[in-house]
C-alpha cells in the first residue's frame, strides 16, 4: 500500500535525483578557457609572453625567401600564436588579447604584436608592436608607423600576414 510516509520518501528521493541531475549538467558545460580574452583593453606584461616557443606554430619558415621582399628578413623564422583557436570576429579583427610572436634567427631578434584594443593605435586596429629579448622579456613597445605601414598590406586579414 502507498502510505503517506512512502509518498514523503518518494518526494525526498525525487528531489535528490533532481539535484544529482543538475550537478551532471554543470559538469557537461565547457571547461574554462585557459587564455580568457579581456573585452576592453589588454596591456601585455612580460609574463604574457612566457613560454611563447611552446605556443601553436603558425609558420616555420626555414630558408624561405620573403614574399616579394615584404618580410623583415630572409633568415629562418618562426611565428607563434598564443590563442591557438583565435579567429577573426564579425568586426574583421582578432579578439582583444590576441598575441603573435615572430622569432628570426641570425641576430635580427624577436618581434611581437598584441591586440591591445581600447583607444590604442585605433587607426591600425588597436595593435601594439613589441621587441622582445631572447628570454621573451619586453625591450620596447609602441604603435610604430613602420610596423603599422608594412603590416597594412594585409589590413584585410587584420594586419596579420601569416595566418
Ligand atoms: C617591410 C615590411 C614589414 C615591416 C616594416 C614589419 N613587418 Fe612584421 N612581418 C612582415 C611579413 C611579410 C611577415 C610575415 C612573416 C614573414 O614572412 O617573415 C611579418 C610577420 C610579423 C609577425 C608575425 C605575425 C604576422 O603578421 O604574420 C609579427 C609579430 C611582426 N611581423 C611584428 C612586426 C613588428 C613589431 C614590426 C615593427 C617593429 C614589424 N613587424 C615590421 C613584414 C613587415
Amino acid at each position: 500500500m502507498f502510505t503517506k510516509r512512502m509518498f514523503v520518501i518518494f518526494l525526498l528521493f525525487s528531489g535528490f535525483a533532481a539535484i544529482v541531475n543538475s550537478c551532471d549538467k554543470e559538469e557537461d558545460s565547457p571547461a574554462p578557457d585557459p587564455n580568457p580574452m579581456p573585452s576592453t583593453e589588454f596591456v601585455a606584461a612580460d609574463s604574457d609572453f612566457a613560454g611563447f616557443r611552446t605556443w601553436k606554430v603558425v609558420v616555420d619558415l626555414k630558408n624561405a625567401l620573403s614574399d616579394d621582399g615584404r618580410a623583415h628578413t630572409d633568415a629562418a623564422r618562426t611565428v607563434w600564436i598564443k590563442q591557438a583557436n583565435a579567429v577573426l570576429g564579425q568586426n574583421g579583427q582578432y579578439p582583444i588579447g590576441t598575441i603573435l610572436v615572430k622569432e628570426v634567427q641570425g641576430g635580427y631578434g624577436i618581434v611581437a604584436m598584441v591586440k591591445r584594443g581600447g583607444t590604442y593605435n585605433s587607426s591600425h586596429n588597436g595593435w601594439e608592436w613589441f621587441h622582445l629579448d631572447t628570454a621573451g622579456k619586453i625591450t620596447s613597445r609602441n604603435s610604430s608607423s613602420v610596423c603599422n605601414n608594412c603590416h597594412a598590406k594585409v589590413k584585410s586579414a587584420d594586419y596579420v600576414f601569416t595566418r
